[in-house]
């Protein structure tokens, strides 16, 4: 279901760019991530939800409850998967995973970069937003699970030229599959994804241990024990700290990390960003030594 969202009088929206996406308030009061799928020169946000029968309700409630003329809160647009200068583009979208690929390929037309766009799913009539891809032509190539075999992902790398970033975006086992052929590959730092949901297992390891956070303008410091998250020991001790998701997806928690050594469980961080070492999602994200001195 496409839901279009419109400001209500007076209110000025910021602007957003493709890749973006936006906190959805739902009936239960709880918040979930949609991506921006529209045109963003438009001031009407277009988000896209995939009815998911095992999910929290969220997604329930947009298809069931909310109607034309309803009111709703958002909060954002955040952005964690914009499109970053490139010669070229390799698009891979997995079912749902196509609504933050459309704005993006879109953008990678407007740049004149070329572009090339691999949409995944299972059947045709299903797979949302095919019609709108028509003008891309062979820019474009559909992989529906009825038509026959889809092709190895390892084989949309072929070839790819150096100067060619790949944005993927769908369900945990395609991204993971793709980041295994683009580590054999060697070109993993040239990977952007963009994750629906966090695989259960990475947010806490047997292994954790407690360490200490420091923090620097306040001049506290805080211990945050083995099972704990550094979120839940800032929210207790009063820091306001943005959140949401609480799995590394969202982006909202990103804190400023002035020292210290991070073990990043994150989602959302490049290579490259997780190399840099000055920022952690501090929901999921723990240090790798006994210590971290954060910017709050
Ligand atoms: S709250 Fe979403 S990444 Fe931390």
């Amino acid at each position: 279901m496409s839901v279009e969202l419109v400001p209500d009088a007076g209110v000025v929206v910021p602007d957003w760019a493709p890749g973006a996406h936006v906190d959805l308030v739902v009936g239960d009061g709880s918040t979930r991530q949609y991506s921006l799928c529209g045109d963003p020169g438009v001031p009407v946000w277009r988000i896209a939800v995939l009815r998911e029968p095992a999910g929290r309700g969220g997604s329930a409630w947009v298809h069931d409850e909310l109607r034309p003329g309803d009111r709703v809160r958002l909060r954002g647009p955040r952005n964690h998967f914009a499109l970053e200068p490139a010669a070229g583009y390799v698009f891979v979208a997995g079912g749902i995973g196509i609504t933050p690929l459309l704005p993006l390929l879109a953008e990678a037309s407007r740049r004149g970069a070329t572009g090339q766009l691999h949409y995944f799913g299972r059947a045709r009539p299903n797979m949302a937003f095919i019609d709108e891809l028509t003008p891309y032509g062979d820019r474009v190539r559909v992989y529906a699970e009825t038509d026959g075999p889809q092709p190895a992902l390892r084989t949309l790398l072929d070839e790819l030229p150096s100067d060619t970033l790949v944005y993927a975006c769908g369900p945990i086992g395609m991204l993971d599959a793709l980041r295994a052929a683009m580590t054999e590959a060697g070109c993993l730092d040239r990977l952007r994804t963009e994750l629906f949901a966090a695989p259960a297992a990475v947010q806490s390891s047997p292994e954790d241990g407690s360490f200490t956070i420091r923090l620097e303008r306040s001049d506290v410091e805080l211990t945050v024990p083995a099972d704990r998250s550094g979120l839940d020991v800032l929210l207790e001790a009063g820091v306001d700290v943005v959140h949401d998701c609480q799995e590394g997806i969202c982006g909202s928690c990103e804190t400023r990390v002035l020292g210290g050594e991070i073990d990043h469980r994150d989602h959302i961080l490049t290579p490259q960003e997780r190399a840099a070492g000055d920022c952690m999602m501090v929901c999921v994200s723990r240090a790798a030594g006994e210590r971290l001195v954060l910017d709050l």
